[in-house]
Order: structure tokens, then C-alpha cells, then sequence
């Protein structure tokens, strides 16, 4: 969401004749976009601030602009006031569309322009947006989350659930289409709480409708989702990896723990049965799918058989991929209370063993698709090597491959003939 909200920034700015670098030498405006979701995304903010106070004391007109998660927290506001009073722009997550007038503000010489909302207001529609890849779109279908998972920052960085109409939705990708666009990545905190309403009607179109409807968009080839909330995954989203041919057959539902008393703990609201039953549901109606995961090591409370349900959970699964993260303590949320904290040597050696089960069962699927000929939607040469290509199966398999420019942005047939931990490479046939 913070990668699309910088997009978003990049667009706005293009529009007003502003020109993105490559480097950070050569700018004259920095604009660090931030993400409060775990401690190590909070220190790399103020080691980069760090690295910016000499570009400001060489060249006081160069304009440092702060915004995202973090700033939706006043702590870290005062530490910015405190510590970095020469930043120049402070805004929040629910105004990226005031931009462009704090800058103006700035040029103005209007001095130092913070401006944090506590909520976000009206959802702001028709902004522009730079995209990352030509053939890849994000698309934000709600904002905020109701969830307050005890460990999470994000309900408090982000607001409440809040929809975006679906007919600006379907607006949006018909035009993204248009524009060269064959996938999209539908993005909420919990898509399966969206809640789509036209004004003045009462109609609900829920994300399973959602998904039916831009199913039907001419052009378009991929539709995804994230993130996905076990709890309210719907038996009619189910069904729609079934009737839905552009839905890819790919889900990534994070479990967190597989023990259900540290779910209970986390306020996941599902337990391990329940999430092993979905899964089960899940792999008999849409055969071949595939699953990625986000699981927190070292919560309080975990103890070793705790994890060890973990563990198990991760093997029954045999997930294709997975995000695993050291717990870590955010301030205002309910675990930063919690008593029983997990020592560092304790989470670190959890998080190995997880890591190298993961990494097995990912090595295991991944060889499996050897002789396999799979569509591959060719994002671009790889940073190493100009002639090696990747891009990304329906079931979100990073393949490389020798390509061409002519093949960046469309969908190839390529074989598989070789299964990674984390890639799989091939030939275009
Ligand atoms: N500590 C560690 N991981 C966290 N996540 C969210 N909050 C925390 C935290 N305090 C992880 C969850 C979530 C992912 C985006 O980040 O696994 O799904
Ligand atoms: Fe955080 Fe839970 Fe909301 Fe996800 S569902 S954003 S983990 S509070």
C-alpha cells in the first residue's frame, strides 16, 4: 500500500512538472514515504534522515518531505520536531493528495508545513499515478482496518475500513487497461471486508461481486488480491477462483501462528482447525492453487509447543512461499503490554528452524514444476543481467529466463527446467 502510495506521489508530482532522479545526489527534493510495521522499517527512517542533514546544512533550499505510517503517530513526530527540526514536510497517510500544495507552500517560502489527519476524510478519487511496472497495476479498493490484531500497528496508521465506490474501481481498471495494463493487484488490509456502495443506493457489492464484475473487463488478463483475512474468507470468493478465468490461482492468507491459543492471544479470531479446514476447502475447490503465508516468530506468550504447532501448521500446509518476521514491539498496541515477552536468542533460533522448513518446502514444490510449461507475464530484464528476463506465473512464480525487449509486458509460454528455493528458471517455447 505504501509502494502505491508512493506511485501515487510520483504521478502527482510528474503532473506538475517535477522530474524524478535516479539518484539521490542529484534531487532537490527527498520524500521519504515510511512504514511503521515492525522496528526495523522505523530505525532505517531516521538512519536516512541522519544521511539527509548534511544535504541540508550544504544546500538549505533542498526540501526534505516525511510522510506514511510513522507520521500518523505523534511520538514520532515529536522526535522529528526534536531531532530533525529542519525537515521541511511532514503529512500523514490519509493526505498524500495535499502534496503538491505543501510544496507549493514550501517554494512560497511559507515555512515548515506539517499537516497529519487523525482520520482519513473523503476517499480522494481520479489521482494520478507513475506506475512501477506498464504492464502491473495496484489498485487500492478500501483503506483502513478494523481488525486491531494485538501486536499491529496498522489500524492506527491507517483508520478505519473505508470502500471505494465500485464503480470507480471498474472506472479505474478499464483505464488502467487502456493504458497497456494486463494485471492488476487488488489492495486492502482485508479485501474480504470490502463493503462496495454507489451514492444514493443500498446495494452492498461485497469483494467476491467485486471481483465477478471486473472479471468482465475486456483487456483485462490477471486479477490478485492481498491481504486476505482468514476469518471472512467467503465460501463465494472461493467459488470465484472457480468461475473467475482471470482470478490467478494464488492466494496468500496469512496464518501468523499455528498455535490457536497464541491466535487467540493475537485477537486472529480463527484457530488452527479452522485455518487447516480453509485451507483444505481452499486446495480441493480450486486444485493446483497455490499459498503463501505471513507467520510472526516469538510473540509474547509463545512457548516451544506453541511453536512447534507452528511448525506442524507450516507442514500440513506445504506453503509455496512465506514471509516470517521477528515479533517486535509497537507502541500503542495491546502485546506492547503483554508481560511475558520472548528473548531475542529465543526468537532467533525459532525463526531459523522456521526458515529452514520453509525454504525446504518451497525448494520441494518449486522442483516439482521441472517440464512444466507455465504463462509467464514478462515484467523486465533482471538487475544482473541484461538478457535474463522475469517475470511471473499465474500462481505468482518468479521464473527467469533468456528474453527479449519485446517480450516485456507480455504473457510467454515458458518451460520449466529448474525448480529453486525461491525462483524457478526456464526457456520461452
Ligand atoms: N511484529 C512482527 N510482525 C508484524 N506484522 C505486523 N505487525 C507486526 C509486529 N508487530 C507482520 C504480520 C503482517 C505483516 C504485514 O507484518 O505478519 O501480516
Ligand atoms: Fe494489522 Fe490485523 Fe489489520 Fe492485518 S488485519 S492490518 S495484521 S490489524
Amino acid at each position: 500500500m505504501n509502494e502505491h502510495d508512493s506511485e501515487i506521489m510520483a504521478g502527482m508530482l510528474t503532473d506538475e512538472g517535477f522530474i524524478q532522479v535516479d539518484s539521490r545526489k542529484d534531487a532537490d527534493i527527498a520524500i521519504i514515504n515510511t512504514c511503521s510495521i515492525r522496528d526495523n522499517a522505523d530505525k532505517r527512517f531516521f538512519g536516512t534522515l541522519g544521511q539527509l542533514k548534511r544535504r541540508k546544512k550544504e544546500n538549505p533550499e533542498f526540501t526534505v518531505c516525511v510522510c506514511g505510517c510513522m507520521m500518523q503517530q505523534q511520538h514520532v513526530i515529536d522526535t522529528i520536531k526534536a531531532k530533525y527540526p529542519w525537515v521541511d514536510i511532514i503529512f500523514g497517510t490519509h493526505n498524500i493528495h495535499k502534496l503538491p500544495e505543501l510544496l507549493a507552500n514550501i517554494v512560497a517560502e511559507k515555512g515548515k508545513q506539517i499537516d497529519v489527519w487523525p482520520e482519513g476524510g473523503e476517499i480522494v478519487e481520479g489521482l494520478p499515478c507513475k506506475r512501477l511496472f506498464e504492464s502491473k497495476a495496484l489498485v487500492n479498493i478500501m483503506f483502513g482496518c478494523n481488525n486491531f490484531c494485538t501486536y499491529c500497528i496498522v489500524p492506527y496508521t491507517r483508520g478505519r475500513e473505508r470502500s471505494r465506490k465500485p464503480s470507480d474501481i471498474v472506472n479505474e481498471v478499464r483505464n488502467l487497461v487502456a493504458d497497456g495494463v494486463k494485471e492488476i493487484m487488488l489492495l486492502g488490509q482485508n479485501v474480504n471486508s470490502y463493503k462496495g456502495m454507489e451514492a444514493g443506493s443500498e446495494e452492498v457489492i461485497d469483494f467476491a461481486e467485486l471481483i465477478y464484475m471486473l472479471n468482465e473487463i475486456d483487456g483485462l488478463e490477471r486479477i490478485r488480491f492481498m491481504t486476505s483475512h482468514p476469518k471472512d474468507l467467503s465460501d463465494r470468493l472461493i467459488q470465484a477462483f472457480v468461475d473467475c478465468d482471470k482470478l490467478c490461482k494464488n492466494v496468500h492468507l496469512p496464518v501468523q501462528s499455528g498455535s490457536s491459543r497464541v491466535l487467540k492471544a493475537m485477537n486472529r479470531r480463527y484457530d488452527k482447525e479452522k485455518y487447516l479446514d480453509l485451507v483444505g476447502k481452499l486446495k480441493a475447490v480450486v486444485p493446483g492453487i497455490t499459498m503463501s503465508t505471513d507467520i510472526i516468530v516469538g510473540f509474547p506468550g509463545e512457548t516451544e509447543e506453541d511453536f512447534e504447532e507452528t511448525l506442524d501448521l507450516v507442514r500440513q500446509v506445504e506453503y509455496d512461499s512465506a514471509f516470517t518476521f521477528l515479533y517486535s514491539i509497537r507502541k500503542g498496541t495491546p502485546a506492547e503490554k503483554y508481560e511475558d515477552q520472548i528473548p531475542e536468542d529465543v526468537k532467533h533460533e525459532r525463526f531459523n528452524r522456521l526458515v529452514d522448513l520453509i525454504n525446504s518446502i518451497s525448494a520441494e514444490k518449486n522442483a516439482a514444476y521441472v517440464g512444466r510449461v507455465e504463462k509467464v507475464l514478462v515484467e523486465g530484464p533482471s538487475k544482473t543481467n541484461s538478457k535474463t528476463y522475469t517475470g511471473r506465473t499465474d500462481g505468482f512464480k518468479l521464473v527467469n529466463f533468456q528474453g527479449t525487449p519485446e517480450m516485456v509486458g507480455q504473457i510467454v509460454d515458458v518451460k520449466i527446467t529448474e525448480g529453486k528455493t525461491f525462483s524457478l528458471e526456464g526457456q520461452v517455447i
